[in-house]
């Protein structure tokens, strides 16, 4: 028997019987339910689309109770230990991961588009020498679509794939000119011979050496965090490339607009917070006077909770065994303590634990990516490289989906009824 919702109306005794799919009632299935003939029929109301599916989609799944994140039905603990950001990225794009052939061709796709244009370059030289490096970030990746006007062909699968190759291989060249930039050091051009991570590592690090040669931890552990980043279902960014998208710019226009949902601080900001907070702690023995304000409502643990995850997020787990295996390399992060000290305490406490409170992937990126020699500037930029492949595949998604239209909420008006125009000299 199908699976139903029924519906009395108090307001006129009537009674509706509402599809069940998928776990979902359809919310236009609701206009049919009116009070009256004026009535345009029931809406819900759901700000931040707190309990909204706004699409279909096979590309991630999450289980935020049990703390299980997957890319096209492959575990993220499988993909981090086994496989290569780039390869995931092809998985998360395409849906299946390569044959060896299809690897290499992809790889070698890539490896050819890190280039960028010679006056992609001028334009970002035009910034200001202490330019946040996520604003020209985000406004290089907009300039693109100037750039390649044939990335306008979104119906066009060839086209559609030049564009691909083209966002994917660029990102990382675009965030270290950026890097650069903003610490007035010359630009770094690709390094053909290197991995993708390697390259990128090449591109911010390199000084007068002829040869740079990336440490293998740091190019293993950022791959893994490259990995841990690619995509993260409907989350702020990507709803944003999906709406941008609906409206059928080309994708440099959309993924600028997700870039810049993504520089907030509540998205992609929130490693930072946490390193501010470890910073304001200062020492493990400070550890529980915090504990103690942040139970008395005086600020947050950041870095702590989850809209989706109830539960350990994976992603953390997988973050603090590379995090080990960072500060192998580069020397303890003198602020690890007080976050193992933090987590210690917080895993015990009732307050805690029966909210549900677990570390989640920022609890410890930050620490990785400042001990790697990064400043707090460039996190976002390392969380939009890996992130474009999720906006690109989610973007793909909705273009193809026949259900999908232009997006346009609604809205309950509750403004001033209509009323007639005072001229200024009767306004008081
Ligand atoms: N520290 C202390 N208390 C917390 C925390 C925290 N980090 N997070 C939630 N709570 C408490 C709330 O005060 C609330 O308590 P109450 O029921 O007594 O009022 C309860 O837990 C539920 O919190 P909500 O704010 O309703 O949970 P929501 O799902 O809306 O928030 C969020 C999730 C924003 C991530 C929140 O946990 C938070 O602010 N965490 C710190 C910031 C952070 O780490 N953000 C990164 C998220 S991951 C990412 O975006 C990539």
């Amino acid at each position: 028997m199908p699976e139903t919702l029924t519906i009395t109306d108090n307001r006129t005794g009537k009674s509706y019987d509402i599809p069940i799919t998928d776990g979902a009632i359809k919310a236009t299935d609701l206009k049919q339910i009116k009070a009256g003939q004026d009535d345009g029929g029931l809406a819900t109301y759901d700000p931040a689309f707190m309990n909204t599916a706004a699409c279909r989609s096979r590309i991630t799944f999450i289980d935020g109770d049990k703390g299980v994140l997957e890319y096209r039905g492959y575990p993220i603990e499988q993909l981090a230990e086994k496989s290569t950001y780039l390869e995931t990225a092809y998985l998360v794009i395409f849906g299946e991961l390569p044959t060896a052939t299809q690897l290499q061709q992809w790889t070698r796709e890539i490896t050819f588009h890190t280039m960028l244009h010679e006056n992609i370059k001028k334009l970002m030289e035009a910034f200001q020498y202490d330019a946040h490096p996520m604003g020209v970030f985000l406004s290089t990746v907009g300039a693109f679509s100037t750039f390649y006007p044939d990335a306008k062909k979104i119906f066009d699968e060839k086209s559609r794939k030049k564009q691909i190759h083209r966002l994917i291989a660029k990102v990382p060249t675009i965030a270290a000119y950026a890097y650069r930039h903003s610490i007035g050091r010359p630009y770094v051009y690709p390094d053909n011979d290197l991995s993708f991570t390697g390259n990128f590592l090449n591109m911010l690090f390199k000084m007068t050496e002829l040869k740079y040669h990336p440490n293998p931890v740091l190019e293993r552990a950022l791959d893994v965090l490259f990995i841990l980043h690619a995509d993260h279902e409907q989350n702020c960014s990507t709803s944003t490339m999906r709406v941008i998208g609906s409206s059928q710019p080309d994708p440099y226009s959309a993924m600028a607009g997700a870039a810049a949902a993504l520089y907030g601080p509540l998205h992609g900001g929130a490693n930072e917070a946490v390193l501010r907070m470890l910073n304001e702690v200062g020492s493990v023995a400070n550890v529980p006077a915090f504990i103690k304000r942040v139970k008395g409502g005086e600020g947050r643990l950041m870095g702590f909770g989850h809209r989706v995850y109830k539960s350990y997020d994976p992603r953390a787990k997988i973050i603090k065994q590379t995090a080990d295996e960072v500060f192998e390399v580069t020397g303890k992060n003198p602020l690890l303590e007080i976050a193992l000290e933090l987590e210690r305490i917080a895993l015990q406490d009732e307050y805690f634990v029966s909210r549900k409170l677990y570390p989640n992937v920022d609890f410890y990126s930050g620490l990785i990516y400042q001990a790697m020699g990064f400043p707090v500037e460039m996190f976002p930029v390392l969380f939009a490289i890996p992130r474009t492949s999720g906006w690109i595949a989610q973007w793909e998604e909705m273009l193809l989906d026949p259900e999908q239209k232009i997006a346009r909420p609604k809205q309950i008006y509750t403004g001033a009824a209509k009323r007639d125009y005072v001229s200024l000299s009767a306004r008081k």
